[in-house]
């Protein structure tokens, strides 16, 4: 299935009652294998979560581990960027050079990489183990 048409879909369930901003995102893994999220809100806001975050589950829970492609599909003009948050999230299961799609209805608005909105991100690097 192709990945904005699955992003495009999976925004149609997202729960967004509080900011009325639905966000749908979609995964390719490098099996082939697609991931879909959409943004699950809460009355209690911070409990909220991404788009993202829930393509992300999905794809851990099937047991898929590296995100080939990721676009994240939202109803604007402007390309709607990850949170810095799914950010780091996406950055844990992709390459520095992994495509960040944003795309509104009608299709792809623009791509960045993973590096390049999230450069200098934290990593296993960091841990200084040993
Ligand atoms: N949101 C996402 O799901 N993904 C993004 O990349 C940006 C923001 C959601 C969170 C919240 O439910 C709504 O959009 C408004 O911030």
């Amino acid at each position: 299935m192709d990945l904005f048409k699955a992003a495009r879909d999976v925004r149609e369930n997202a729960h967004a009652p509080y900011s009325d901003f639905k966000v749908g995102a979609a995964i390719r893994a490098a099996d082939g294998q697609i991931f879909t999220g959409c943004n699950v809100e809460n009355v209690a806001y911070p409990e909220g979560t991404c788009a993202e975050a829930g393509a992300i589950a999905a794809m851990i829970a099937a047991g898929a581990r590296e995100i080939a492609e990721v676009i994240v599909v939202a109803d604007s003009p402007v390309p709607i960027t990850p949170c810095g948050g799914c950010r780091q999230k996406l950055a844990e299961f992709a390459r520095p050079d992994t495509p960040v799609i944003m795309a509104g209805l009608q299709g792809e608005l623009a791509r960045m990489t993973v590096a390049e909105l999230l450069p200098g991100a934290f990593s296993t690097a960091h841990l200084g183990h040993g």
